[in-house]
Formats: structure tokens, sequence, C-alpha cells
């Protein structure tokens, strides 16, 4: 008997790349996840269209619709509630979720960042990594704690950098590992599930 693909929820506040990988990779008949829910925490977040286009729900709950951040957490966690989430993924989510919304969400918890961590936690990943004149960069899909970009690591992938390259040349490399690495670290966690 066939088993029910592993609900997930997507956050984003971009142009969702990401989330399109993912969407691509549930669209694969193999593929033992299902995405029930995008939410962004920005209006008009590109992302909120390819969501649509692939028939998915989607939820905008803006931050600045709050008084604070406990308030946009509580409604974060109250529009998950009624979606039977079992794997909340974080893709270009530009808010930093509390220790408190991390302990009372409960399940897994991923994110992806454009760094091999723990190399490079925050921003400007790229223009730090060239800086330093590192030979390599990449990408990290790991489990969200509350320490920022700390918890244990899923998946890494791992680009060369070349002599000339810029913080956007380097995302350019980056980014399609970025696709590959999210659906693979959802295939181990949603296999862990079932
Ligand atoms: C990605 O580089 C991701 O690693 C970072 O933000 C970017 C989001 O891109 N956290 P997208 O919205 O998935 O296209």
């Amino acid at each position: 008997m066939a088993v029910d693909p592993v609900r997930l929820a997507v956050f984003i506040s971009g142009k969702g790349s990401n989330l399109q990988a993912l969407i691509d990779a549930c669209a694969q008949e193999d593929y033992p996840a299902q995405i029930a829910l995008v939410v962004s925490n920005i209006p008009d977040a590109g992302g909120l269209e390819r969501a649509q286009k692939a028939n998915i729900e989607t939820l905008v709950i803006s931050h600045r619709d709050y008084a604070d951040k406990a308030e946009f957490e509580d409604a974060l966690l109250n529009a998950l509630a009624p979606y039977d989430i079992e794997i909340l993924c974080l893709a270009g989510f530009m808010r930093i979720l509390s220790a408190d919304f991390i302990t009372r969400w409960e399940k897994p918890l991923i994110n992806i960042h454009p760094s091999l961590l723990p190399d490079y936690k925050g921003l400007d990943t790229h223009a730090r990594a060239l800086a330093d004149g590192k030979k390599e960069a990449g990408c990290t899909v790991h489990h969200v704690s509350a320490d920022v970009d700390s918890g244990e690591i899923i998946v890494q992938k791992k680009v060369p950098i070349f002599a000339g390259d810029t913080p956007e040349t380097l995302a350019k490399r980056i980014l399609p590992q970025e696709h590959i690495a999210y659906p693979e670290a959802v295939l181990a966690l949603a296999k862990g599930l079932r």
C-alpha cells in the first residue's frame, strides 16, 4: 500500500527558487513529500506565485501587522495548526524565529543557508568567503536551533571559488546546488518519518 506523503510547510520571503526546487521534487511520483502550505511574511514575494501555479495553499502573514515578534510567531503557529504539517522548511525566510517558537513547534524545522556552515553564519556569506580568500564555498541544509545557523547539518554541497569571482558569480554557482540540497535533505528526513 502506498504511504501518505509527508506534509511540508514552506516559509518564504522572496523569489522562492528553493521553494520551486521543492515543488518540482514533490511533483515526482516517487518523492515521499508534498507541500501543504506556503507562508510568506512579504505580501509580494515572488514565491507566492510559484506556489499558486502549483495549486498550493498560500498565506501572507506579515510581521508588520503584529505588535511584536511574539504575536507574529503566535500567528504563524496558529496558521500552521490546521494543516497537519510534519516538516517546516524555511526557504529564504528572512525573519529569525525565537527559541520559544522552536520549542513550541516541536516537529522538524529546517533551513537552507548559503555557506558551508559552521563558516559564515548570518548575512553576506559570499562576500565574506571571498574576502577571506577561501578556495571553496557552498550551501547547507540544517536543523534550526535557537542559535542562528548552528543546528545539526543535514546536507551540504560544495562549489569551487575561482579567481575573479564576485559575490554575484559565486551566488550563481551556489544556487543550483541549493536546489539539489534542499530536496535531498527533505527526502532524508521524510524517509525517517515513514
Ligand atoms: C538563498 O540563497 C538561501 O540560501 C538564502 O536566501 C536565498 C533565497 O532564495 N537563505 P530563494 O528565495 O529560495 O530563491
